[in-house]
C-alpha cells in the first residue's frame, strides 16, 4: 500500500506543484481492537434563555406568522431532528441561577414578566417554560438536561421543581403539572445542580459549593427510574482545583463534575477576535486555544483517576465553543456571531478530542443551539440558515453510541512562529449500525495532507462519505447566501487518500 501510495503522491507532484507540501500521515490501527463507547450525549446542545436563544430561534409562540408546531418554529425543528440532537441544556447557565422555575408554568398570559438582567437587561417573559422545554425535547426525539438554580435559589426551590417535574403519585405539586397539562411525568436525563459556581452562579469557592452540594443533594428526589444524573458545576479552562475539590469533598450522589471551555482567538475577553474576516494567524490561534483543551481535560482527568479511580464520577464539559467579538451592529449582551469554516474544523477538532477521553467524558454541550456564540442555526425573523457547525455536527453523528477504536496518528505540525499544533486529528469507530467509520480533520488551511493507512483486521479499500472544505478560511453561509458552505460527496481509494487543507472528513472505509 505504503509503495503505490508513494507513487500516486509522487506522480501527482509531478503534475501538480501545489501539493509539494502535503503533510504525510500515517495512521495505523486494527480494526479488531475496541475502545469505549463514545457517547450521544457528548453531541449535546446548550439553549439558554439569552440573547435570540430561545425567542425567535426556538420558540415564536402559536399566533406567529412563522410556520410552527404549537409555537416550536418548524424550520428550526426539523434542521435540528436531521442532525440527531441527543440531549438539551436548558434554561443556563448564568440564566440558571437566576431562574425561578414557578414563574415559567401556568397559563402563560399570566406568567410574570422579568428581566433577563444577565444578558442584555431585556423583558424576560416567561412564555418559554418547563413544559415548553419538555415539549421541544420532546418534538427533537431528545433528553433533557435541566440546570437547577442554586446561585439565588433555595434547596425548597430546587427540590420541588424536581419533584413537580417527576411525581408519580397524588401530591399537590405533580397535580400542579398535570393541571398544567402533563399527566405523563417528565424524564429527565441530567440536572444541573448550579452553573459556574466561582462566578455567575455566586462567586464561591469549591470548598463551599461542595457543602452546598452536599445539603442540596440530599433533598434532590424522584421515583425511582427517573432519577436524573447529578451534575456538580466545577471548573473552567485551565483549573483542575474544582475538579480536585469536589471530587474530594462530595459524598453524596453525583455523576459528574462539568466543566466550561471557550475558544477566544485573543485569549482576551476584552479583545476576543473576529468571527469574519479574520487573518491566517487568528485561524491558527483559534486552532491553538481550541486544542488547548486535549491538556485541560487530560489534566482533569489525571485529578478524577485518583481521587475516583472506580470511574463513577463522570467529566461533563457541558459548555464549550468559540465566542468572538460582538458584530458592531449588535447588542453585545445577545452574544451572537457568524460562524465560518473555522467554526465547522474547530468543531470536528474538539469532537476527536472528546472521543479520545471516551471513558470519562461522557457527555457535553456546546454553546449554543440557536443565535448565540457556535451556533448551529442562525435565524432572522422567518430566515434560517444552517452553519458550518451545523453541518460538522451532520457528518459527525455517525459516531453516536459508537464503539471507538484504538489508533496510532504520526502528524506533522501547523506552525507558527514558535507555537504548534498538530496539522490533522482524527476519530476511528465502528458504528452502531456496524460499519467503520473514519473522521479526519486538517487544521492547516494552506496544506493538505496525505494519509497513509496501514489498518489491520479488515479488508477496506474505499473511503466513502462527506467533505466540509472551502476556499476562503470564513467561508459561510448567509441568509442570502445559505448553501456557500455544505459537506460534499467524498470517495478515494485508500492508497490514495488526500485531505486538502482547511478541511472535515467523515468517512466510511470498505
Ligand atoms: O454560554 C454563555 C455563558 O457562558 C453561560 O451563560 C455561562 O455559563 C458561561 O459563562
Amino acid at each position: 500500500m505504503k509503495i503505490k501510495h508513494l507513487i500516486a503522491a509522487g506522480m501527482l507532484l509531478a503534475a501538480a506543484p501545489v501539493l509539494a507540501k502535503d503533510h504525510k500521515v500515517d495512521l495505523t490501527f486494527d480494526a479488531g481492537n475496541t475502545g469505549p463507547v463514545i457517547d450521544k450525549d457528548i453531541y449535546g446542545q446548550f439553549a439558554e434563555h439569552l440573547g435570540r436563544g430561545i425567542y425567535e430561534g426556538v420558540w415564536v409562540g402559536e399566533d406567529s406568522d412563522i410556520p410552527n408546531t404549537r409555537g416550536f418554529r418548524n424550520d428550526v425543528l426539523n434542521a435540528l431532528r436531521d442532525i440527531e440532537v441527543p440531549l438539551v441544556r436548558w434554561p443556563g447557565g448564568c440564566f440558571a441561577d437566576e431562574y425561578h422555575w414557578r414563574e415559567g408554568i401556568g397559563p402563560r398570559d399570566e406568567r410574570p414578566v422579568k428581566v433577563n438582567t444577565h444578558w442584555g437587561g431585556v423583558e424576560e417573559p416567561n412564555t418559554f417554560g418547563t413544559h415548553e422545554f419538555f415539549e421541544f425535547v420532546e418534538l427533537l426525539g431528545a433528553d433533557a438536561y435541566v440546570n437547577g438554580n442554586l446561585g439565588s435559589g433555595s434547596v425548597q426551590e430546587m427540590a420541588e421543581w424536581l419533584e413537580y417535574m417527576t411525581g408519580e403519585k397524588g401530591s399537590t405539586l405533580a397535580q400542579e403539572r398535570r393541571k398544567n397539562g402533563r399527566e405523563e411525568p417528565f424524564e429527565i436525563a441530567y440536572f444541573g445542580i448550579g452553573n459556574e459556581a466561582w462566578g455567575c452562579g455566586g462567586n464561591m469557592r469549591p470548598e463551599y459549593y461542595s457543602d452546598l452540594y452536599r445539603q442540596y443533594a440530599t433533598f434532590l428526589k424522584a421515583p425511582e427510574g427517573n432519577m436524573p444524573k447529578l451534575v456538580a458545576s466545577g471548573g473552567h479552562s485551565e483549573d483542575t482545583t474544582w475538579t480536585d475539590v469536589l471530587s474530594k469533598n462530595i459524598e453524596q450522589k453525583i455523576d459528574g463534575i462539568s466543566y466550561h471551555y471557550y475558544t477566544l482567538p485573543n485569549s482576551d475577553w476584552d479583545n476576543k477576535g473576529r468571527a469574519i474576516n479574520f487573518s491566517e494567524t487568528d485561524w491558527f490561534n483559534t486552532m491553538d486555544r481550541t486544542y488547548k483543551i486535549d491538556d485541560y481535560i487530560e489534566a482533569n482527568l489525571k485529578v478524577l483517576e485518583k481521587n475516583d479511580p472506580e470511574g463513577d464520577i463522570k467529566f461533563y464539559v457541558d459548555e464549550w465553543g468559540t465566542w468572538y467579538d460582538p458584530e458592531p451592529e449588535r447588542d453585545p449582551g445577545f452574544l451572537y456571531q457568524q460562524n465560518t469554516l473555522r467554526d465547522a474544523v474547530v468543531a470536528a477538532v474538539n469532537f476527536n478530542i472528546f472521543h479520545k477521553y471516551a471513558e470519562r467524558v461522557t457527555m457535553t454541550n456546546i454553546a449554543q443551539m440557536v443565535n448565540v456564540l457556535q451556533a448551529m442555526i442562525l435565524t432572522d425573523k422567518e430566515k434560517m440558515v444552517l452553519t458550518p457547525t451545523y453541518h460538522t455536527y451532520g457528518m459527525y453523528k455517525v459516531f453516536q453510541d459508537a464503539t471507538s477504536i484504538p489508533f496510532k496518528l504520526k502528524t506533522p505540525d501547523y506552525k507558527n512562529g514558535d507555537k504548534r499544533v498538530p496539522a490533522v486529528t482524527a476519530s476511528v469507530a465502528r458504528g452502531t449500525d456496524g460499519k467503520l467509520y473514519l473522521a479526519l480533520v486538517n487544521m492547516d488551511p494552506k496544506n493538505g495532507a496525505d494519509i497513509d493507512l496501514d489498518i489491520d483486521g479488515v479488508k477496506a479499500k474505499r473511503a466513502e462519505g462527506q467533505i466540509l472544505t472551502a476556499e476562503a478560511m470564513d467561508a459561510r453561509n448567509t441568509f442570502d447566501a445559505p448553501a456557500t458552505l455544505e459537506p460534499k460527496a467524498f470517495s478515494a481509494d485508500l492508497d490514495e487518500l488526500r485531505i486538502p487543507a482547511k478541511s472535515v472528513v467523515v468517512v466510511e472505509l470498505k
